[in-house]
């Protein structure tokens, strides 16, 4: 059996390293009925930051096959996308193609795959938002409605793709794989030293990360959302990795006379601590240890949603509707609004120890269940 992996952005490569585990560990146990894996790399991101550091964090291989496709509109790179992997698949002529999450990448390769009626599974199937507005929401909906597996986290992902009419056969409930990929690096991201490299102390700061367009694209939206940040932060210290996307358009904001105010929160008298310290994006290792040592986490990213769940950090999404309704309903997660409204409110009222659970299948095996179903229909 050939299967062709696909990975493109800085989220997608925390789901695909579980899934090359797995099939490792499936293949080391059935010798007779080896499955050869190609990784692919379209090439969506490609920054040392966003992509290389994470094949080191995650003990990736190298990719067998890099598209290069970089940056772009989004018809221009999803085109791109779509043009690279069609050949690679005419030249690879896979049994399966596996694609994840929501990136343009993942519908691209999506499409190129059925339409040379090439099986295709998708990770991460039935997560909406209902918002449209959002390209993830598109490239999720059109990717399940075209995949013959679809792998769900939760009931309420079923119940979505049900309710859009989607056989239950193909869909598959088998857990959230970013839990698979968190507990298999969990010990190496404790032993990280990005809290002393940033004179932090544990549960003393709040993290913050943000990069979707709706947030971060207009300038308004932004100038918002960082005055409502520098409100909290002039209560605790507040770490701020910033997407490239947000980078450019905080180096904007920081030229403007309006912003400079919000870059410079600091308590009175001390004149070298900025309370907001915006820093270039992390690596996995770096990234986990501050999410588990921070007193919660402010976020816009669907996958730090899922790993402060996991881990029983309070999460304040900035969001006006859930991506993961499960992490709401049983985990630690709180929207403030996209605009931030009720950030101030909720940082107020969060404890150490947040009432939350884990939830079911959110633990570590998702990527053997995948496997397992991909091999039995298989063999
Ligand atoms: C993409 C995904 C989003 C995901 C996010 C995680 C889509 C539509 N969006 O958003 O779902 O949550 O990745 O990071 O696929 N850039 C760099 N260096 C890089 C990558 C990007 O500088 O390595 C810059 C590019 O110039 C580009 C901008 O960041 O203009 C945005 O990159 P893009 O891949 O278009 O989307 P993201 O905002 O990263």
């Amino acid at each position: 059996m050939k299967i062709l992996l696909v990975a493109a952005a800085r989220p997608n490569f925390m789901k695909i390293a579980p899934l090359i585990r797995a099939i490792q560990r499936r293949n080391d146990a059935f010798p007779a009925n080896l499955i050869q894996s190609l990784l692919v790399h379209t090439g969506q991101h490609y920054d040392y930051e966003m992509s290389q550091v994470f094949f080191e964090d995650l003990d990736l291989p190298e990719p067998d096959i890099h598209l290069g496709v970089g940056s772009g509109s989004h018809a221009e790179q999803t085109g791109k996308v779509m043009i690279g992997f069609e050949s690679v698949l005419l030249k690879e002529k896979p049994d399966l193609v596996i694609v994840v999450g929501d990136v343009n990448s993942t519908l691209a390769a999506a499409l190129a795959a059925v339409k040379l009626h090439i099986p295709l599974a998708h990770v991460e199937a039935g997560v909406r938002t209902g918002d449209l507005g959002m390209p993830e929401e598109v490239n999720r909906l059109l990717t399940d409605h075209i995949s013959d597996y679809l792998f769900t986290t939760s009931k309420y992902d079923d119940d979505n793709l049900i309710k859009e009419g989607i056989p239950e056969s193909r869909i598959h409930r088998v857990g959230n794989i970013m839990a698979d990929c968190l507990m298999m690096c969990r010990g190496s991201a404790q032993k990280s030293d990005v809290l002393k490299r940033l004179n932090l102390t544990p549960k003393n700061f709040a993290l913050l990360t943000l990069h979707r367009p709706s947030n971060v694209d207009d300038k308004q939206k932004l100038e918002l959302i960082m005055s409502r940040v520098a409100k909290v932060a002039q209560k605790i210290p507040i770490v701020f990795p910033a997407h490239p996307r947000t980078q450019k358009n905080l180096d904007f904001l920081a030229a403007s006379a309006d912003v400079g105010a919000y870059l410079q929160v600091r308590p009175q008298g001390q004149q070298s601590l900025s309370n907001l310290l915006i820093i270039p994006p992390l690596g996995y290792r770096d990234m986990l240890n501050l999410e588990m040592n921070a007193l919660f986490v402010i976020t816009d990213s669907g996958g730090i949603q899922v790993e402060t769940t996991v881990l029983g950090i309070p999460c304040l999404t900035v969001m006006d509707y859930p991506v993961w309704q499960i992490t709401h309903k049983e985990g630690t997660n709180v929207l403030v609004g996209s605009d931030c409204a009720n950030l101030e409110r909720e940082a107020g009222q969060v404890k150490t120890a947040w009432k939350g659970k884990r939830p079911a299948l959110w633990d570590g095996k998702t990527a053997e269940r995948i496997v397992d179903i991909l091999t039995k229909n298989r063999y």
